[in-house]
């Protein structure tokens, strides 16, 4: 099947080229950035010697005509200026942006105006493990932001038996790539070595696409206070949730029963670790309660489970493929 990337100069279409590289069914037909005429291995030089292959300008036009499946690896906004002009067409889109994410309301509160309103609700969240049977028929998968897809893998399994109006606080841990390539002041290496801090405490736009979900999966409403943070790592993400619990559960028992079929889910006895998953699709998840006060933990690679290798799960299901075909299992370890 032929695949194109468009946004290929950015760290999530780079790492969509790697694994795309290596799947058996998906062939690279079609590299697009803004402003094209290059090469891909003088943008990437880790790609010399391993693919030579031109970039285009980005255009709808070469979009239809070179791919069955496009990845739309590209900022909000950008990516609908594409996706709005691809719902005619036989084109499968994962757009790894937060447009086709949200309500539109919530979208348009926390982002921008939505250029594509009549059709922002067709996007299918790709949350694999949550909506796979949507996915099979998706048209354009909106893939989850990696804070989402880390906070949900986690604190889905405990809604039942969380007291829902007691608060629930997540706090998130991320590597630097996961604001992308551009070096601001704040992802400065003099800001940022040897140094944590929060940013958007309470206010990043992350939450509302975490309640939303919750409130779309189990139908219940809850105040999710986040607070992520960057740490001086370069991938890799840890959330930690703390929340109050109203039935008498084994959290690892419910942890194990929910996800028993999910092969990129590792339930853990011990709190997980980033670089277990880095390089990875899998998400490790750790739980342990004291009284009614529960803690889990979970773990992903922002650049892969975060986007990447989820958008690439999403493509698979979409195209009828092997679920996991392609998706990576061996940790940059040690
Ligand atoms: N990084 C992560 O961990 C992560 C995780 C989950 C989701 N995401 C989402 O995935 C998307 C891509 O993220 P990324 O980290 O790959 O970003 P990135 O490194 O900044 O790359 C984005 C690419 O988009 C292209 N682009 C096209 N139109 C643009 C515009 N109007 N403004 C800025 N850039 C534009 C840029 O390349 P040219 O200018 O060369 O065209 C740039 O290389 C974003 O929506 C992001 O929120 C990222």
């Amino acid at each position: 099947m032929r695949v194109g990337i468009v946004g290929v100069s950015g760290y999530t279409g780079l790492e969509l080229i790697k694994l795309i590289l290596t799947h058996p069914t998906f062939k690279l037909t079609y590299l697009a950035t803004t402003a094209g005429d290059n090469m891909v291995e003088s943008i990437h030089p880790a790609l010399q010697d391993v693919i030579t292959m031109v970039i285009e300008k980005a255009s709808v036009d070469d979009i239809k005509l070179h791919c069955d499946v496009v990845f739309l690896a590209l900022p909000h906004k950008a990516s609908m200026g594409f996706a709005k002009k691809l719902w005619d067409c036989d084109v499968k889109v994962v757009d790894l942006s937060a447009d086709y994410r949200l309500l539109q309301e919530t979208y348009e509160k926390y982002y921008c105006s939505h250029e594509d309103a009549s059709n922002a609700h067709k996007g299918i969240y790709g949350l694999i493990e949550y909506y796979r049977d949507d996915i099979k028929s998706a048209k354009l998968v909106a893939s989850p932001g990696c804070y989402p897809t880390a906070t949900l893998l986690g604190i889905l399994p405990f809604i039942p038996y969380i007291d829902t109006n007691a608060p629930l606080f997540v706090d998130a841990k991320s590597g630097v790539s996961g604001a992308g390539k551009s070096c601001t002041e704040t992802t400065h290496f003099v800001s940022i070595n040897d140094n944590i801090f929060a940013y958007n405490p309470l206010k990043h736009r992350h939450a509302p696409e975490i309640m939303e979900k919750i409130a779309d999966i189990y139908g219940v409403d809850i105040n999710v206070h986040f607070v992520p943070h960057l740490v001086p790592m370069t991938r890799g993400e840890l959330v930690s949730i703390y929340a109050t619990l109203k039935s008498d559960i084994d959290p690892i028992e419910v942890l194990k029963n929910h996800y028993a079929n999910e092969p990129f889910v590792r339930i853990r006895e011990k709190p997980v670790d980033t670089k277990s998953v880095s390089g990875t699709h899998f998400c490790d998840i750790y739980a342990a309660r004291d009284g009614n006060a529960l803690f889990v933990s979970s773990s992903i690679d922002n650049l892969l489970r975060g986007a990447s290798s989820q958008a690439l799960a999403a493509a698979n299901i979409m195209c009828g493929l092997e679920e996991n075909a392609g998706l990576p299992r061996l940790a940059y370890v040690p």
